[in-house]
């Protein structure tokens, strides 16, 4: 123990020691710097990359000279981000390093399933290792800084950027955002592969009304803590290095001018240390947000709401010694912010080796390593939601002949996604190969486009419909391109767009049995094909791996385990559709006037946390430690899941919990908890959940988190619908 005591003091001596050294180092910095350096370190500035590789605009080469960048965005690779460090180390008065930041949103080099799609994996730990291996790619590539995870958490599949989130749910978002920004930045920021994270976009950026991409966000001050802020919070929990912010308004305020948000909110509420990006030209866009008149005065706000680094809207450069002298900002506002920016360039060591990252022997070594596509094949199988399987899958591998069809069938780039990185699609094993690789040497492929994405092609449906002809079985690959959903790819129809639903039902004519592989950045909404096809694969865009993942879950080499992050309507006029609705005072029900519609029921198509398997799994009565309990007291909740089919398989069994009456309406349910257990054949186990008090807490009428006295209905099973249930009473 007293040993305990004494290496518990030595150690925070030595870190009160390093901080303190830091502060004074950083301090005797800013009392060099002039303003214009100051405000140098507060100027990101984009790379660019052309045909013949990454290169730098002329203006920027004094810029790094003067010391007016101190960080660039989109500038990589170990040589030139070498290059660029020699330029601010060699030529600049100070020697400041540069920061080198880049969207490594699912993956590197090495890319990842899309992060909605790797939601679906409900595998915490793979998510982590997967922004563990982005971390060790990128920073072997000299990059610092990743514009990721995105938090938002988004309820309206027509907005793109559904795409780059973890999607509806605020509690799997929350360990989803925990878990990447851990991958990210690892225990030990000086060390050469690991780099800062950040929470974007802050906030509500999924709120975009009409899932129309920068649109306003107009919600209620508890939809906003119930739903959009938590996490945020936890990814400062988890010690997320910077923040970006969002680019649309929340209630009138756009989020880049917003004191509340990054002062008020972030940094004094919730302690977060770190500095805040601006997203990208946000700053300028406050101009035709209409709370700037100009510029300067966009710049004002932005750096007085707690701003630190304008992202390429070269504002900050321009105006803040204007603002400055003028007596409009205190000359504190910059210091704060140059200092916030300088401590997290030192605690990645770059003041002791600016070159540490830029190296070109690690880049060779760790770049799309053995053990980064076997993580990636992992992380892909697991996200592969099985949404349909009539007696189809798995397929045989001694399948005599095989069409294998649709216009994503063979392709490579589409597999990459939105925001892929320096993925390049040459590396990616498509559909196409992924099966050739699986199947037995006598099998015969066949394989036509069918259609193309957005339109019908009558010769190429004609080959198509032949080779369906002579098949024992099809598999077609539908959905969106990688560019239909991301930043600025919002879609007014979740429909498989153009011709291509109707090329399937050319193939469901055929009465052979049919596998729809669907690959989308969004859930789209499929009621014939739910109806009519026998089979359906949600695969989202996969990544690099995508095809050989693909190929293992339709021949039977892995069970599929995925879980819906994110619900599937039947129609767009459901929109927004989510699990975790209110119950309303007229809850749906045979009766006229209550509230649905006339022509198409409330349910979804897929429920959120849904997904089948090869095998099945069966729940036993839940198990409560007591029926009544005390407020503050937690409770333990034991159900049995047997797998009662005849193969092994992964379940992910989750925990949903009600307050049945509160003094404020609760949603008919909310996930609080879930497990992924491993089962055998015929093999049972328990899984024990514990609720905490914070679990039954809930924001009152003051905003204030409570849990009231009364019945609360705790709910288990394999997805938000099929459950089963139990009731207990908390008491005063
Ligand atoms: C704009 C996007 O909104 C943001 O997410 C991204 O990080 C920046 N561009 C930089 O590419």
């Amino acid at each position: 123990m007293i040993r305990f005591l004494v290496l518990l003091l030595v150690s925070l001596f030595v870190a009160c020691y390093a901080q303190n050294t830091m502060e004074q180092e950083i301090s005797a910095l800013l009392n060099q710097m002039t303003l214009e350096e100051k405000i140098g370190q507060l100027n990101l500035c984009t790379g660019d990359f052309g045909e013949q590789g990454p290169f730098l605009r002329d203006e920027y080469k004094a810029w790094i000279a003067e010391g007016k960048i101190g960080a660039f965005l989109n500038a990589f690779t170990a040589d030139f981000t070498y290059n660029l460090q020699k330029m601010a180390v060699e030529k600049s008065r100070l020697k400041i390093p540069l920061l080198f930041g880049f969207d490594v949103i699912h993956g590197f080099r090495t890319i990842f399933p899309l992060p909605l799609g790797e939601a679906a994996s409900w595998d915490l730990k793979a998510i982590e290792k997967s922004a563990r291996i982005s971390a060790i790619e990128a920073t072997a590539a000299g990059l610092h800084w990743t514009f990721a995870p995105m938090v938002d958490i988004a309820r309206d599949p027509r907005w793109g950027r559904i795409a780059e989130g973890a999607g509806e749910d605020t509690y799997l978002g929350c360990l989803i955002a925990k878990a990447r920004v851990r991958g990210f930045q690892g225990n030990d920021l000086a060390a050469h592969d690991t780099m800062l994270a950040c929470a974007k976009h802050f906030a509500a950026y999924g709120a975009a009304q009409a899932g129309r991409d920068y649109n306003i966000a107009d919600i209620s001050d508890r939809t906003l803590w119930e739903t959009y802020l938590p996490p945020f919070k936890a990814s400062v929990d988890a010690g997320v290095e910077t923040f970006m912010t969002a680019f649309n308004e929340i209630n009138g305020v756009p989020c880049t001018s917003s004191s509340y948000l990054f002062t008020e909110l972030l940094r004094n509420q919730w302690g977060f240390q770190g500095f805040v990006v601006s997203d990208y030209t946000a700053i300028n866009e406050l101009i035709p947000h209409g709370v700037a008149a100009n510029g300067k005065d966009a710049a004002r706000l932005a750096l007085k709401a707690g701003v630190d680094m304008d992202m390429q809207g070269h504002l900050f450069i321009k105006e803040l010694s204007i603002l400055l002298n003028e007596g409009k900002i205190d000359i504190k506002d910059i210091d704060e912010a140059v200092k916030r920016i300088l401590r997290l360039k030192y605690r990645l060591g770059l003041f002791q080796n600016p070159y540490a990252y830029s190296n070109v022997q690690r880049e060779k070594e760790k770049t799309m390593t053995k053990e980064h596509l076997e993580v990636a094949l992992d992380v892909a199988k697991k996200s592969i939601v099985l949404l349909k399987n009539e007696n189809v899958l798995p397929l045989s591998k001694e399948i005599k002949t095989l069409a294998v069809l649709g216009p994503l069938a063979d392709s490579q780039k589409d597999l990459l996604g939105c925001w892929c990185g320096a993925g390049d699609y040459n590396h990616v094993v498509s559909l196409l190969k992924g099966i050739q690789s699986k199947v037995s040497a006598d099998t015969k492929i066949l394989h036509a486009k069918g259609c193309n994405i957005l339109d019908a092609d009558e010769a190429e449906q004609k080959k198509a419909l032949e080779m369906a002809a002579q098949a024992d079985a099809i598999i077609v690959a539908l959905g969106e391109e990688a560019g239909m959903s991301g930043e600025a790819a919002s879609r007014s129809s979740i429909s498989i767009p153009g011709k291509q639903e109707e090329f399937l039902k050319e193939l469901v004519k055929t009465n052979k049995p049919v596998v729809l592989v669907l690959m989308s950045g969004r859930p789209l909404a499929i009621p014939w094909p739910a109806q009519n096809v026998p089979a359906i694969l949600q695969c989202f865009f996969l990544g690099t791996q995508g095809g050989n993942a693909m190929a293992e879950v339709l021949f039977g080499d892995y069970n599929p385990s995925g879980k819906l992050p994110v619900t599937f309507p039947r129609s767009l006029g459901q929109v927004p559709i989510y699990y975790n609705y209110k119950n309303t005072g007229r809850p749906v029900s045979p009766d006229k006037y209550t509230s649905k519609y006339l022509d198409v029921e409330n349910s979804p198509l897929y429920p959120f946390g849904f997904g089948l398997s090869y095998t099945k799994y069966q729940y036993s009565p839940l198990r409560l430690e007591k029926s009544y309990l005390k407020k503050g007291e937690s409770l333990k909740i034991t159900v049995a899941v047997k797998n009662v089919g005849h193969r092994e398989g992964e379940e992910t069994v989750q925990l949903y919990l009600r307050d049945n009456v509160a003094s404020i309406t609760r949603p008919v349910k909310e996930l609080k908890g879930f497990e992924k257990i491993l089962l055998q054949s015929g093999e049972s186990r328990e899984v024990s959940f514990f609720l905490t008090p914070e679990d039954m807490s809930f924001y009152d009428k003051n905003m204030k988190l409570t849990i009231e006295a009364g019945t609360f209905t705790v709910m288990v099973g394999g997805d938000s619908e099929n459950l089963m249930k139990a009731e207990f009473e908390v008491v005063d």
